[in-house]
């Protein structure tokens, strides 16, 4: 009886046709309010004018942008058999040539994922931290001479180097150097790689497919000169491992790893899934580390206390070293780690979760066919006001207190529920597995500048607050840095 009335009594699911959303046109929906550079802040403000499960018409689909934290979190977890990265998506980067573990799906991923998260363990990052160093030893040349002559530093390019010559040498053996080289580096090519998968997953008509805008065509040439480095990086490790047999046993890296590895059937990764993992390694580790770390200097030089509490903490544990000179040194960077994860919360530069359901679901009431779009908006929740009133200020220590609070819970329910909130890098089993090494590049770079140089500016040329500009990731528009030595 109890369970047929609960059965009489539970609603029908709704769809989404039925849930409140911005108004749009007939047929083309909100496709013409869409700003692509926007998107992220559109859907948020959004939602909190219609709530955080609401209807997006794009076009004729409709599209279900969900900004709960608790509820991404489940859709996050359940893959990669109950959701998949949206398939558009995936088709624009399987015709790009470079679909690696990102785009991957079911098996396929599985086994690019196993190998993937082993070459970015904190263990991993220990044995090989002597590159690390090295790259880093780079960029404080190129800031050491910045310093002397005053010149302004591209604050985005120059940490771009920084983040693909690390990539390079940890996650395939090869010193690409691009810090060191002045025009026509990798990282160049690259560039053009996010901007150009953001305008084709969002694009109403794959035109490029039928015919060449000049914009495509000098794509094409960017995108093949990736893949020739792409091809020349795999012909080197292939060499290396044919004159050191050894390797094929204990790779050394991730590129050995993929070359070598066999599954439970003896089966290998292919050319093609050698080659697209190369690519999305790149990608992956490059504007995403460079543009966090430009947004958390920006939030830095605008915030002089933390700056001052970052100096400190790096003179205490660098002593004389100008740079960390191995991982317990960086480990000991709280401070750092505070101020990186504070910055990802208001400025995570992965906004937004493009997924759809592989089997019919329900999401809060609503019914999803499968292969429903559905947008995560990941900022949402973390710089929530209601939850706590200083939520869109820039605080580090609100993760020191909740990490404190977390053992003895006292107070600051709001910074706990802030921080759960913030998911910078995705969450459950397709969580970034480059995270540890995101996070050890932040604490080499802000220790190696707090350690040596004074901020003067870090900004944009007009003064005015840098723009968030979408193209996949979410830059800060147009930041410069200048800077002098110390006088210590
Ligand atoms: C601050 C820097 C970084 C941020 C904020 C970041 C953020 C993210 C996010 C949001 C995702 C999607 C996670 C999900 O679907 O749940 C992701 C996936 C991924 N990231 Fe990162 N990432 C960073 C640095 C790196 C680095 C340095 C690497 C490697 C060199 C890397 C490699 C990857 C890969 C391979 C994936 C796909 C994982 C999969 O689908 O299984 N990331 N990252």
């Amino acid at each position: 009886m109890g369970v047929e009335t609960s059965l009489l009594s539970r609603a029908a699911p709704k769809r989404i046709a039925d849930l409140n959303g911005p108004p749009g046109w007939p047929v083309l929906g909100n496709l013409l309010q869409l700003e692509l550079s926007q998107i992220h802040a559109q859907l948020e403000g959004w939602a909190k004018i219609y709530g955080p499960v609401y209807r997006l018409r794009i076009g004729p689909r409709d599209a279900l942008v969900v900004a709960r934290p608790d509820l991404i979190a489940g859709i996050l977890r359940d893959r990669p058999d109950g959701w998949s990265r949206l398939r558009t998506m995936q088709a624009v980067i399987h015709e790009m040539g470079i679909d690696g573990v990102f785009s991957a799906e079911g098996e396929a991923w599985r086994r690019q994922r196993r190998l993937v998260a082993a070459a970015f363990t904190p263990s991993h990052l220990k044995r090989y931290f002597p590159l690390i160093e090295r790259m880093t030893e780079r960029l404080k040349e190129r800031l050491d001479l910045a310093a002397r002559t005053g010149a302004w530093i591209e604050l985005q390019t120059m940490l771009m180097r920084y983040s693909v010559d690390v990539t390079a040498s940890l996650a395939f053996g090869i010193d690409v150097n691009t810090m060191q080289q002045a025009n026509g580096a990798l990282q160049e090519h690259l560039d053009q790689v996010f901007p150009m998968l953001m305008r084709r997953m969002n694009a109403t008509f794959p035109y490029w497919r039928y015919i060449k805008l000049p914009a495509d065509r000098a794509f094409d040439r960017h995108l093949a000169a990736g893949h020739a480095a792409v091809k020349n990086f795999v012909q080197i490790a292939r060499d290396r491992i044919a004159e050191n047999p050894a390797l094929a046993e204990r790779p050394t890296n991730l590129l050995e790893a993929m070359l070598t590895a066999r599954d439970a059937d003896g089966g290998m990764l292919s050319e093609a899934e050698v080659a697209g993992n190369v690519f999305t390694m790149l990608l992956a580790g490059e504007d995403t580390t460079a543009n966090t770390l430009a947004w958390t200097l920006y939030l830095l030089h605008t915030h002089p206390q933390a700056w001052d509490a970052v100096v400190a903490e790096v003179d205490a544990c660098l002593g004389a070293d100008v740079i960390p000179r191995n991982v317990q040194m960086a480990g000991g960077l709280a401070t750092i780690e505070d101020c990186s994860n504070e910055s990802m919360r208001l400025r995570p530069v992965g906004p937004l979760a493009y997924l759809e359901n592989n089997v019919p679901t329900e999401i809060e009431g609503v019914a999803l066919p499968a292969g429903t779009f559905l947008l995560g908006v990941m900022r949402s929740g973390a710089v929530d006001t209601s939850i706590a009133a200083d939520a869109a200020d820039f605080r580090p220590s609100r993760w020191r207190v909740a990490a404190s609070a977390a053992v003895e819970p006292v107070g600051n329910a709001g910074d706990r529920k802030l921080i759960a909130a913030s998911m910078p890098f995705g969450a459950g089993p397709r969580v970034c597995p480059g995270r540890y090494l995101a996070m050890l590049e932040m604490k080499m770079v802000l220790a190696t500048i707090a350690r040596n140089y004074q901020l003067i500016e870090v900004g944009t040329e007009d003064g005015a607050p840098p723009r968030e500009h979408l193209a996949f990731t979410m830059a800060p528009v147009g930041l410069r840095m200048k800077i002098k030595a110390r006088a210590n």
